[in-house]
């Protein structure tokens, strides 16, 4: 493939309209909100991109979700916010302590949501008085639930901030957490568009019923146009004999990326695993990490890594699917490895709760040490209001228990967080283990009244998810 970057999108006509649009409006003083809405690989990162391009007069922020097991309450809020954080004292004193807890920068008793919320409001549209404001929020998918739900409450009541939201969603997907706001589906390229864009990748003479049958099989997907000839047995290239028919497109573009990454060699197929696996893309954790395990730089050039990952101010997959497809695919105890090496990386004063999600990871049966560096992991979490984060540290911990007795008292605290998380079936699974567990003394001399597995199995069946809230995403 090409590595020179595309001169310009092709297609996208009515999506480059809809984000004019947008962009007009903010600069008049409106506030703004879109959701792209689109399968994996089908150009929403690309407009995104392009949107702040074309941003010119505007003040741009960026977040993006990372598709991992971690729930880090408030991880892209932060990220989305960091920018502006000078700006708190001009906050009402309530809403900028909030804040303040819900990004763990003082301690407190969990913030209450909404103020969290108002003071996101609040704070983006004081950026917006010296300049329009553009936000921009990619994998939106992935982020952790505190975020999305804070910034959901935040595009719901937008008006005149002079403050434009806009969101990417990989679809399908069954999260609501954004659905009643204004969305633009994007669509796969027409086939003219897709024929000239497989033409500008593939210069080399492509069968010409190959190159039908690519754009009909792709259905105008830019990534799979791009990527999945290269992922194709010469043969198949030559002849156009070879069957390949996907169920869906993005199952023929993993496929054709697991190729290519088994084809690597094992010291860059090691790198990029554990790139896969630390979900900040910070290139001194993940040389720090790498080195640990005999890794040497050599592995990340680009002559061994086929542009699948880059590495410069920050770790880059050429796409999401890269990394989903090298995580997924390695073997379990290079895995476990690669997450060893990330939490020994990782500072254990400054990041704790990753430190110790990473030692979970790399756990291999029940390990007491880091069952319990979970539970204070937790207990830190949900003191910031992190509950799902809470509710999923304490699941882990559960797993990783061994002693009969503590597993049940662990299940129940569990049980109780996911309650709080709203996450009910997670938490009736927990609550079948605790009652399978030597519960009798805890029964008789509850310690607290939400710890009586009767009462969290009352709230469980009783309690409905929030509709706002439902999701099986966390934990
Ligand atoms: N309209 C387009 N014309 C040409 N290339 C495109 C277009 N849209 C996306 N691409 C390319 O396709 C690839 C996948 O696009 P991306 O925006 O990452 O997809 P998504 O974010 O929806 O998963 C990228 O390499 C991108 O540059
Ligand atoms: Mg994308």
């Amino acid at each position: 493939m090409r590595e020179d970057p595309l001169p310009d999108l092709r297609g996208r006509h009515r999506e480059r309209e809809a984000l004019d649009r947008l962009l007009e409006g903010v600069r008049t003083g409106r506030s703004e909100v879109l959701v792209l809405r689109g399968e994996a690989g089908i150009g929403k990162t690309a407009l995104l991109n392009q949107l702040c391009d074309r941003a010119s007069g505007c003040r741009l922020a960026r977040a993006a979700g990372v598709e991992s097991e971690m729930e880090l309450a408030f991880a892209g809020l932060h990220l989305l916010c960091a920018p502006f954080l000078d700006h708190l004292p001009a906050l009402p004193d309530t809403q900028a302590d909030a804040l303040r807890i819900a990004f763990g920068l003082r301690g407190g008793g969990a913030p209450d949501r909404f103020l969290v919320g108002l003071a996101v409001l609040t704070l983006l549209s004081k950026v917006a008085e010296e300049r329009p404001l553009v936000c921009v929020i990619d994998d939106a998918q992935w982020l952790d639930r505190a975020s999305a739900q804070t910034l959901a409450f935040v595009a719901r009541r937008l008006v005149a901030e002079s403050v434009a939201m806009v969101f990417a969603v990989r679809e399908p997907g069954d999260d609501k957490t954004l659905a009643a706001l204004p969305e633009l589906t994007v669509h796969g390229l027409e086939p003219d568009d897709a024929r000239a864009l497989l033409e500008w990748a593939q210069p080399g003479p492509l069968d010409e019923q190959v190159r039908d049958r690519l754009v009909a099989e792709t259905r105008g997907n830019p990534l799979a146009l791009l990527e999945l000839p290269r992922g194709l047995p010469v043969e198949e290239l030559a002849g156009g004999f070879g069957p390949f028919r996907w169920p869906e497109v993005s199952a023929g573009i993993e496929e054709s990326f697991r190729r290519r990454v088994e084809a690597l060699p094992a010291p860059a197929q090691a790198l990029l695993l554990v790139a896969a696996a630390e979900p900040l893309g910070d290139p001194l954790l993940l040389w720090r990490a790498a080195d640990r395990l005999g890794i040497g730089p050599a592995a990340a050039d680009p002559a061994y890594t086929d542009g699948l990952m880059t590495i410069g101010e920050r770790v880059v997959f050429r796409h999401p699917l890269v990394r989903t497809v090298v995580y997924r695919s390695a073997q379990a105890q290079d895995r476990r490895a690669a997450h060893l090496a990330l939490a020994e990386a990782t500072d254990r004063d400054t990041d704790p709760a990753r430190r110790a999600w990473h030692l979970a990871a790399a756990a291999e049966g029940p390990d007491e040490e880091v069952a319990a560096e979970l539970e204070r992991s937790a207990g830190q979490a949900q003191a910031r209001g992190g509950l799902a984060a809470a509710a999923s540290f304490l699941q882990r911990a559960v797993a990783l228990t061994a002693d009969p007795v503590r597993r049940a008292e662990r299940a129940l605290t569990a049980a109780g967080a996911s309650v709080q998380a709203g996450v009910f079936n997670v938490a009736l699974g927990l609550l079948a283990t605790a009652e399978a567990g030597p519960l009798g003394d805890l029964q008789r001399a509850p310690r607290e009244p939400a710890a009586r597995p009767g009462q969290v199995l009352a709230d469980a069946r009783q309690r409905r998810p929030p509709a706002a809230a439902t999701s099986g995403a966390d934990a």
